[in-house]
């Protein structure tokens, strides 16, 4: 089947991308809301997009009813947010955090996350995230449907044994983050495998 995106109504846009580009990491974004409370949701439209400077991108749409979404408000404000990587131990809470709550709800209470006050923002990050990325904005790319946030990385929190005895590399059998496939749907990364590049003469080696 083709189908021309141009065309297409924006249901089926939706769905087409999120069904078949995927698995997507899930960011758990906390970020502060004005009456001084945390605020927590889910997010796939989630990666990192450059180490230098180091910036990672959220994709935000309007709630249904056309309403921003209190994440959306909140990094507008206040210019941060975090990232917490969820496995599945934070899955729960997680989807919890992602049903619709009214702004004045703290999703962090609510889903039973522990919050720490951040090291370089007014936010918190869950305790129990293997790791979180404290971030600034960098841009916001606004669209009439959708705001893609950049922001920049400027602290790392990373539980000790999802790090490997030099504290440098990923420890695999401890970091296993979940993403979101299509719709309900989501992938553990509990079967990980490696590929090595074929040595081939004159190659240059691969990021
Ligand atoms: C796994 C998952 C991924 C999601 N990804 C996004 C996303 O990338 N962008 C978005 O706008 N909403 C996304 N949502 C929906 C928001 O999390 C949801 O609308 C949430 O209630 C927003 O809360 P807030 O008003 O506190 O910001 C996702 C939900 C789930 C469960």
């Amino acid at each position: 089947m083709e189908f021309d995106f141009e065309k297409l109504d924006e249901q089926t846009r939706y769905r087409l991308l999120t069904n078949f580009i995927g698995p997507r990491p899930i960011a758990l974004v906390s970020t502060r809301s004005a009456a001084g409370h945390n605020n927590a949701a889910p997010m796939s439209f989630f990666n990192v997009f450059s180490h230098e400077p180091a910036i990672i991108a959220l994709g935000i749409q309007p709630r249904m009813d056309g309403r921003e979404k209190d994440t959306m408000a909140n990094i507008r404000r206040t210019g941060e947010f975090v990232v917490n990587m969820v496995d599945m131990a934070l899955a729960e809470a997680m989807l919890v955090c992602g049903l619709g709550f009214e702004t004045e709800v703290d999703e962090m209470e609510k889903s039973g996350l522990q919050p720490v006050a951040c090291n370089k923002i007014d936010a918190a990050f869950a305790a129990q995230s293997p790791c979180a990325f404290e971030c600034r904005v960098d841009h916001l790319i606004e669209y009439p449907r959708r705001v893609i946030v950049l922001g920049e990385v400027v602290h790392m929190h990373v539980h000790r044994h999802c790090l490997d005895d030099e504290g440098r590399y990923v420890e695999p059998q401890n970091y296993q983050p979940i993403a979101r496939l299509h719709a309900d749907n989501y992938i553990s990364s509990d079967r990980q495998f490696e590929l090595k590049a074929p040595a081939i003469h004159n190659f240059m080696p691969a990021d």
